[in-house]
């Protein structure tokens, strides 16, 4: 199905909430361009999101994030994949209401830690102890994302399809996107 979006989704949510994977399985539903701000980023620096962090610093890849996320935003309409820290941001927050619509993919902590835990790519996780950092992490934005204009449940039984097909039904319910 090819549809005309009236305005960019942009999925936001945790680390391992499946935003890029269910981004690309809903842009191919819809038959809309799917844009990811992390690949966008480790595009232009030609650096890994860890390498950005090591050598730039978490507030370079912030101000960066911010640009790309405005930009994509001007850009195109389509599927937005945000990194899990994009939405913490005010500015980001505005930007995003202002010209797209915020969905949530809401998944809970253990289903979270059971995606994340064997994968060395967020810099964010490399402490001491992984598990509590992202328990700290997870307490701290979940009264942000809840803010988004809708949301969908996301749990280990639904496949990446499935979770595509959950967001279709919630921005049904938005004439003024879909
Ligand atoms: C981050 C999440 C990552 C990436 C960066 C910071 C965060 O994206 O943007 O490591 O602050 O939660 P994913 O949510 O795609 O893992």
């Amino acid at each position: 199905m090819a549809v005309k979006l009236k305005k960019t989704v942009v999925l936001v949510g945790m680390m391992g909430a499946g935003k890029t994977a269910v981004g690309r399985a809903l842009a191919a539903r819809l038959g809309v361009p799917f844009l990811d701000s992390d690949a966008e980023i480790v595009k232009a620096a030609n650096m890994s999101i860890s390498e950005i962090f090591e050598r730039d610093g978490e507030s370079f890849f912030r101000r960066k994030e911010a640009q790309v996320i405005e930009r994509l935003l001007d850009e195109e309409r389509g599927i937005l994949s945000t990194g899990g820290g994009a939405y913490l941001a005010e500015g980001n927050r505005e930007v995003i209401s202002d010209k797209g619509v915020a969905v949530w993919l809401d998944a809970d902590l253990d289903l979270l830690w059971s995606r994340v835990k064997h994968k060395d790519t967020r810099p964010l996780l490399r402490t001491a102890n992984p598990l509590a950092t992202l328990t700290e992490i997870y307490e701290a934005r979940v009264p942000i994302y809840r803010r988004s204009d809708l949301s969908v449940k996301a749990d280990a039984q639904f496949s990446i399809d499935d979770m595509a097909g959950r967001v279709i039904d919630v921005l049904r319910t938005r004439p003024d996107v879909l």
